[in-house]
């Protein structure tokens, strides 16, 4: 249906889970891969595991919330691709606390990974755009940003104010060409339940049982479930969506 021939991307967080899910998705439909991540091994297997498959990847290791590694990760990206066209902030991290319990230097990491990581890669990346009169910025948000969860107010905040910087940045990018919109999943099948359970002193399954019991289609999404509305807006079929949020999310949020 359309090809990111010729297209460079960088997804933050891919060395595994759903941003590793994202990375090889956009490779397979023709896109030159940066691969990055704070843990400097599984960036460098993801990027071994797609020029595995036959197509195109770098791993540039570093930390989305330190200028000086959003500018290497950048520069070296466009070194080696001439430019940079695709951006996807999807690096972060989980937090289940109530609310009393949480730390502040939890909640400033929380909002230095999510919504500072997303800010720098945004504009680090952003010249090379406009010197291409256009490219697609793609940011990862959650339902629970949109209808906020109990236990998890600071990750809630943070996946709230980034549809905000979306949809102000949209607004700010659309003159240049440069599409900015979010994905908001709902509950995917990852590392992050095992994690969970783990934190929580409960079982995997019983997780995902309460998940899913919220969930009409009554299942956890997938990763492909993500990585497939990124493509969508990556790639031809994206290109009248500006500040937009998708919801891959099972029916749990309907907006
Ligand atoms: N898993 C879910 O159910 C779910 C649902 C909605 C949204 N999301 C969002 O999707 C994104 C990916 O989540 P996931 O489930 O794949 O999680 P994950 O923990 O499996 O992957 C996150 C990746 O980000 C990397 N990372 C963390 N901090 C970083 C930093 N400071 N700099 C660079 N890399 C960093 C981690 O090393 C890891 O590889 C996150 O933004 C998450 O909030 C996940």
């Amino acid at each position: 249906m359309f090809t990111l021939e010729g297209k460079t991307a960088i997804v933050t967080g891919s060395g595994r889970g759903i941003g590793k899910g994202i990375a090889e998705m956009l490779a397979s439909l023709g896109a030159n891969m940066a691969i990055t991540d704070i843990d400097e091994q599984i960036s460098q297997k993801t990027a071994d595991l797609i020029r595995s498959q036959g197509f195109k990847a770098i791993s540039v290791p570093g930390d989305v919330t330190q200028l000086a590694d959003v500018k290497r990760v950048v520069k070296k990206t466009a070194e080696e691709f001439g430019s940079v066209d695709i951006l996807v902030n999807n690096a972060g991290i989980m937090g289940l606390q109530s609310f009393t319990d949480i730390t502040l230097d939890e909640w400033n990491r929380m909002l230095q990974v999510h919504l500072t990581g997303s800010f720098l890669f945004s504009q680090e990346t952003i010249p090379y755009m406009k010197q291409n009169n256009g490219g697609k910025i793609i940011n990862i948000a959650s339902n629970w940003g949109q209808r906020g969860e109990a236990g998890s107010v600071h990750y809630s905040a943070v996946k709230a104010g980034i549809i905000g910087f979306t949809k102000a940045l949209a607004r700010e990018m659309a003159p240049h060409g440069i599409l900015v919109n979010a994905v908001a999943p709902g509950p995917i099948e990852t590392d992050m339940i095992e994690e969970e359970a783990r934190h929580l002193h409960t079982t995997a399954d019983q997780i995902r049982s309460n998940l899913t019991s919220k969930i009409p289609l009554q299942r956890l999404g997938t990763v492909r479930d993500v990585a497939v509305s990124i493509a969508f807006l990556a790639g031809e079929t994206g290109n009248f969506y500006c500040g937009q949020v998708l919801s891959p999310n099972g029916g749990e949020v309907m907006m």
